[in-house]
């Protein structure tokens, strides 16, 4: 072979080496996205914080959503045969009732302990828990005010039906017969547990097995079977 073929040859080579790693990568959002931030604190407005976009709203311990975040659409979780001291966004309303029912039919029925929390009840619950723990430990386990996923109006801490007991005051509330049915069929349902187990490092935040975030059927069957956290999904799909 000549040694301009052989030139000719190698160019050809190398450029079919750079289609096929672009391709994997455009496939890939694993690979395409930036790396998910470590743990930290800071207060920068997340890149979806409009009322439309609920599904792609990242908030954690640096994204926030503005002060003045309160969606309208909001009604009483009585909508969904729960308690009527609590609201969420409407839009979940449908399937928050159909994963109530059915859990009730299995004997894992569950009341509501939390729904929507605007800005300034999460700044008077995250104050609760300085007051009592210092603020060192109130991050982990709280929001700051802002930050919080209730904010958002899709997401719900839930109760055992049949106790008094709020669900932190077990050793762990995914073994109690609410609890583990959520943890095995929320997210049939759209629903997603934001903070599960031994997952600290990349949720930012204590194990919480009560607390669910609605993400539509679709996408909750998709980040159940994509075996990622909430907030490595949202960082992956969210363009950040
Ligand atoms: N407990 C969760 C992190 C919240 O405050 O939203
Ligand atoms: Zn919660």
């Amino acid at each position: 072979m000549s040694a301009q073929r052989l030139r000719r040859r190698r160019r050809v080579l190398a450029l079919l080496v750079v289609v096929q790693v672009a391709l994997v990568i455009s496939a890939s959002p694993v690979l395409a996205a930036s790396p998910l931030p470590a743990c930290r604190y800071a207060d920068v407005t997340t890149k979806h914080p409009w009322y439309a976009t609920w599904r792609a709203t990242l908030l954690d311990t640096i994204y926030r959503v503005p002060s003045s975040f309160a969606p309208a659409d909001r009604v009483s979780t009585a909508n969904a045969g729960l308690s009527d001291s609590f609201t969420v966004r409407s839009l979940i309303i449908q399937d928050l009732r159909a994963m109530s029912f059915a859990a009730r039919d299995v004997g894992a029925g569950f009341k509501v302990q939390s729904a929507y929390r605007s800005y300034q009840t999460q700044q008077a619950v995250y104050q609760g828990w300085i007051d009592q723990l210092g603020e060192a430990e109130a991050r982990k386990i709280s929001a700051r005010p802002g930050h919080s996923e209730h904010q958002l109006g899709t997401t719900l801490d839930l109760r055992s039906q049949d106790s008094n007991r709020p669900p932190w005051d077990y050793p762990d509330w995914a073994t109690t017969k609410a609890g583990a049915w959520l943890k095995a069929n929320a997210w049939k349902y759209g629903f997603v547990m934001s903070y599960p187990k031994g997952r600290e490092a990349t949720t930012c935040y204590a194990y919480e097995p009560w607390h669910y975030r609605y993400f539509g059927r679709k996408r909750a069957a998709k980040i159940h079977q994509s075996g990622l956290t909430t907030r490595q999904w949202l960082w992956i799909s969210g363009g950040y």
